[in-house]
């Protein structure tokens, strides 16, 4: 590890922040590349987080993500949100700039395409519908980023009807969006080009997600976005009957990759030595 009187420094602020992997991910970005920086975690509580945000260009570091519960405080506190950011209504990433304003933008709905892209090539935006099940956080970022990719029919399933509701109005685009009850989540799949998990069903220590998938094309690529376990019950099942199934660990890795070219200055690359890194590190289970 190099790290000079010089050193560039950045951090993830969260509450609690014991948990996250991003020191983990920096750090080894910083050691491949050899660069005189550090990347650490800043354990902020709700009610000191916009002094604390604001202190981060007074001690002289060069940005940080921003964890739960404050992605959607940060948008209050920056002094420039990114548009991307409004749309999905939360900030991750805040880049200090010269003079001390603090950028906010996101990079989630960037890391959800990015990883999409990656473990499933053969995915297209014209290829059909997308269903989105969920409404919250993970979920704005996930249709905004589908939007943006063109798709043009993404159907939003949440248990709560009236979130889903509230959401088609806030992120109503070029495309269709369309809420549907969750006693429908099975009939929603027919003719669908993807299928994204945002609840918090499947991880550990929650219920499994029951979607029946008799409906969905075998064509199509079913993502999750939890990743502890990386396997979820949902990818198990996709895989069985040969659809394409993407887990959420990439998610997490390639959101990081702007504010890392923005702090450190240089692009990192999420490649199979990372993953086996970060998800030796989180998880027990086959990569
Ligand atoms: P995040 O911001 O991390 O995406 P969240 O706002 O807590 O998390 O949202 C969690 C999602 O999981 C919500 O869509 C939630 O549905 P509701 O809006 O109805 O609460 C969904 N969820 C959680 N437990 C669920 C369950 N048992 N059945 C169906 N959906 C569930």
């Amino acid at each position: 590890m190099i790290l000079s009187g010089r050193a560039k420094v950045a951090g993830v602020m969260g509450w609690p922040v014991s948990h996250s992997r991003s020191p983990r991910l920096h750090g080894h970005w910083l050691e491949r590349h050899g660069i005189d920086g550090a990347y650490v975690p800043l354990p902020v509580a709700p009610e000191n987080f916009e002094q604390a945000l604001r202190t981060l260009a007074m001690l002289g570091f060069h940005g940080a993500n921003i964890t739960l519960p404050h992605k959607e405080a940060a948008l209050r506190v920056v002094d420039e949100v990114d548009p991307l950011a409004r749309r999905i209504g939360a900030v991750n990433t805040v880049v200090v700039q010269e003079g001390g304003d603090l950028w906010g933008g996101n990079s989630d709905a960037y890391g959800f395409i990015a990883n999409l892209r990656d473990r499933a090539p053969q995915w297209r935006p014209d290829r059909g519908p997308a269903v989105v099940l969920g409404a919250g956080g993970a979920a704005r970022a996930v249709i905004v980023g589908l939007q943006d990719e063109g798709v043009g029919d993404i159907r939003l399933v949440n248990r709560t009807r009236q979130r889903a509701d509230d959401l088609v109005r806030q992120l109503a685009g070029p495309g269709e969006l369309t809420a549907i009850d969750w006693e429908d989540r099975a009939a929603a799949l027919s003719d669908a080009a993807l299928l994204v998990n945002t609840t918090s069903l499947g991880m550990s220590g929650q219920p499994p997600l029951d979607i029946p998938l008799h409906d969905l094309p075998t064509a199509a690529v079913v993502c999750d976005i939890v990743y502890v376990p990386l396997e979820t019950s949902l990818l198990s099942a996709a895989r069985r009957r040969g659809n394409v199934a993407v887990d959420g660990l990439g998610m997490l890795l390639h959101q990081a990759v702007p504010g890392f070219e923005a702090w450190f200055g240089v692009r990192p690359v999420v490649d199979g030595d990372l993953r086996r890194l970060i998800a030796r590190d989180t998880i027990a289970g086959p990569l």
